[in-house]
């Protein structure tokens, strides 16, 4: 981090954050409000990424798409690019309403991923945003896939993105759990190598289509900022620049 530039901060927040998880395009307002007002406090260059909760991961499971299997169909990416749309309006509406200078980015329109699997995310635009003074939001979202059709890109992968084209100082994901977990149930304090955790977290990987823990630790541990895994209870000291949750670094 260098003396005369602001600090830049990546923050993830997860669906279960922002969304009732379990009732299709259901806002959970409460809990959306409070992370707005949390974000609101973190200083410098801010880049917010959420996730698809009840909006995504509902119309990507009716047809069948996920980070490796595509669709061809151009109404399935209209009705799963649309679901993030109306979730990222609401994202965007409350971090304004609790006086984040907040602006949309959608990814559908900015990222590709290429034939071996690689997301190309265009971040000119939101270096732009930064430089102007605003907060771009991105969220998970469809996006083309050379020779498979579309697929989905998670929260997680623009993150990672996002802090290696920018050289973010700092990496937040915030999601339902405090940290990531070791095998006796236990938040991991810091994680260094993936060596450390492959027990704890690499039989987790095989549910989640867009990563589950371990990949996010992989993924997270290949960052130049360290990263930090924890809740919405964790929120509040990550913006106030604390250390809460897992490390990784
Ligand atoms: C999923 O993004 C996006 C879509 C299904 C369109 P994430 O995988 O980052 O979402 P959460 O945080 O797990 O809900």
């Amino acid at each position: 981090m260098t003396a005369n530039r602001a600090t830049t901060t990546v923050l993830k927040l997860g669906g279960s954050v922002v969304t009732e998880k379990d009732r299709p395009e259901t806002v959970d307002p409460a809990s959306l409000r409070r992370a707005a007002e949390s974000v609101a406090t973190i200083t410098g260059r801010l880049v917010v990424v959420h996730g698809g909760g009840s909006f995504g991961h509902h119309h990507a499971a009716e047809h069948g798409v996920s980070n490796t299997e595509g669709t061809n169909e151009d109404a399935a990416i209209r009705s799963i690019h649309g679901a993030m749309k109306r979730l990222n309006g609401a994202v965007v509406d409350s971090l304004a309403e609790a006086g984040v200078p907040a602006v949309p980015v959608h990814p559908f329109s900015a990222a590709v991923r290429t034939a071996e699997g690689t997301l190309r995310l265009g971040t000119d635009p939101v270096a732009a945003m930064l430089d102007a003074g605003f907060v771009p939001v991105l969220h998970g979202d469809t996006v083309i896939h050379d020779g498979t059709g579309a697929t989905i890109v998670s929260g997680d992968e623009l993150v990672v993105a996002l802090a290696g084209a920018l050289g973010a100082d700092r990496v937040g994901v915030c999601s339902s759990v405090p940290g990531v977990y070791d095998a006796e149930g236990d938040v991991i304090g810091r994680i260094e190598s993936f060596e450390d955790v492959v027990d704890a977290v690499g039989a987790s990987d095989t549910t989640d289509v867009t990563g589950g823990m371990a990949g996010k630790v992989r993924e997270l541990l290949s960052l130049d900022a360290p990263a930090y895994v924890f809740d919405i209870d964790g929120l509040d000291a990550f913006a106030a620049g604390g250390t809460p949750g897992t490390e990784i670094e």
